[in-house]
């Protein structure tokens, strides 16, 4: 049967079409940095991603909430401390305000290291008559227009795990160590921020968790006692694009025998190398992570069906989540019957929210747009088939930065396309600011309160 693990090895994805690849000119060298990885410690632990998939499987059920955020793509040139933590307090933020208004817990799942590489779709790219190859992220080439810079060079898989390294542990610190405890809420809120109305919003938040949380230690609670309150988890997550890269770091865990390809907690497989009989689906089937899986518009139901036969034959949820990136003119039509597909089969999938990858178009200027209210518009939407099914809308997946970045329209600040030009420094596509992704929380939040005051007798 094809979805039995027996005849999976972690190399068998090689005799499938694999789409996506780079042209490697030199094999010899990617051989020799696959080597050499394949003898680097992991960068997470199968016991992580054991638990980030219970608490996924929580949210299959209705029971929690799942916020997948971060870069589009992860760039060599900005490792700085300060914007990796800046870009979890927008994180924290968000996941405050869900929590707050939603009473459901929020499970925190990064876009970050080791989200370095880019699906593209054209292999080349040609300037006044030079062809060189497209850029496909920093885990295999050089943004810039130079021949040297495009040439995919293997060093750049050690170069993107050494990065990784670097960005969890300051994660772990960061989510572990302090930073991320419930009585630091207003830390969060940084200044550029805390000016906004979004900003103000959220002071309004912080305020009455601290006040709850006096009050709980006024009736005699030690909330220092309570470890849940002191940090979060956070999991890593990313592409699983280039797999000679995640097979390198894919270990047996002895305890359970079990595969698991140590890049990161939970991998996804993108609209663009879902196909079945290819080798990102082969790949992914045999290790045992959370898996994410886009579903774009050309996906019909019974494509569905069949991937998601493979990638969890057992059922379990937790296992898999597909997010749903339609696009705001599609999603209403495209997503019902997927959705019901499912539905009707009992297949324990989580069903989230990419509002971004359907709605990007050029600005008059040729820059990557996505207007705010699109993003709001395909969410609004995504919950409202939810509700109608009787189905969970079980989570948001959206690229974000902590910075004042100029590069979606429109928001709190309301920017206009000859606003794009001031600040834009994202090597791919365009990502909220920290204004716009708290603004998005709050709408967020405001849809689950809905959606729970519809549905709070029925039960899923
Ligand atoms: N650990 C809890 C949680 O992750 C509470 C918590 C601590 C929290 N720090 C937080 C929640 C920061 C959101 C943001 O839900
Ligand atoms: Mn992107």
């Amino acid at each position: 049967m094809e979805t039995s693990t027996n005849d999976w090895n972690v190399t068998t994805w090689r005799s499938r079409s694999i789409a996506q690849s780079p042209t490697w000119p030199d094999v010899a060298h990617l051989e020799r940095v696959e080597s050499e990885l394949s003898k680097k410690p992991p960068l997470v632990f199968a016991g992580e991603a054991r638990r980030l998939e219970e608490q996924l499987g929580h949210a299959v059920h209705g029971k929690a909430f799942l916020l997948q955020a971060g870069d589009c793509a992860e760039s060599f040139h900005e490792a700085a401390a300060d914007a990796i933590r800046d870009k979890l307090k927008v994180i924290l933020q968000m996941a405050v305000a869900l929590t707050y208004a939603s009473g459901v817990p929020v499970i925190k799942v990064g876009r970050i290291a080791g989200q370095f590489a880019k699906p593209r779709s054209e292999n080349f790219e040609e300037r006044d008559g030079v062809r060189l190859d497209a850029f496909r992220g920093h885990i295999v080439n050089g943004e810039a227009f130079d021949a040297n810079e495009r040439r995919p060079d293997p060093d750049r898989l050690l170069a993107a795990y050494h990065q990784s390294v670097a960005t969890l542990n300051l994660l772990r610190a960061f989510t572990t160590g302090g930073f991320a405890a419930l009585s630091r809420v207003h830390a969060w809120n940084q200044e550029f921020v805390a000016n906004s109305l979004e900003g103000k919003r959220y002071s309004m938040i912080a305020d009455e968790i601290e006040r709850a949380l006096s009050f709980m230690k006024a009736c005699g609670i030690d909330l220092h006692d309570d470890s849940s309150l002191q940090g979060v988890d956070f999991y890593t997550s990313h592409e699983a694009l280039i797999l000679p890269y995640e097979q390198a770091l894919t270990r047996r865990d002895s305890l359970t025998g079990f595969w698991y390809d140590c890049s990161a907690h939970m991998l996804w497989i993108g609209d663009r190398t879902r196909q079945l009989d290819g080798a990102h689906v082969e790949f992914l089937r045999g290790v045992a992570n959370p898996l994410g899986l886009k579903v774009g518009p050309s996906m019909d139901a019974d494509e569905l069906r069949r991937l998601v036969d493979v990638l969890n034959p057992d059922n379990t949820a937790g296992r898999l989540t597909l997010i749903s990136r339609m696009g705001r003119t599609l999603v209403s039509e495209k997503l019902p019957p997927l959705v019901e597909a499912l539905r009707d089969e009992g297949r324990n999938v989580l069903w989230t929210c990419d509002p971004m990858h359907g709605n990007t178009y050029k600005a008059s200027g040729g820059e990557k747009t996505r207007h705010f209210d699109d993003v709001l518009d395909e969410t609004s939407q995504f919950f409202a088939v939810h509700q109608a099914l009787g189905t969970w809308p079980g989570g948001l997946h959206i690229e974000l930065t902590g910075d004042n970045v100029t590069e979606c329209l429109g928001g709190g600040d309301d920017l206009v396309e000859d606003d794009l030009k001031l600040n834009y420094t994202s090597i791919c596509d365009p990502r909220l600011n920290a204004t716009q992704s708290l603004d998005m929380a709050f709408h967020v939040a405001e849809f689950l309160q809905a959606y729970s005051a519809a549905n709070g007798a029925r039960s899923l």
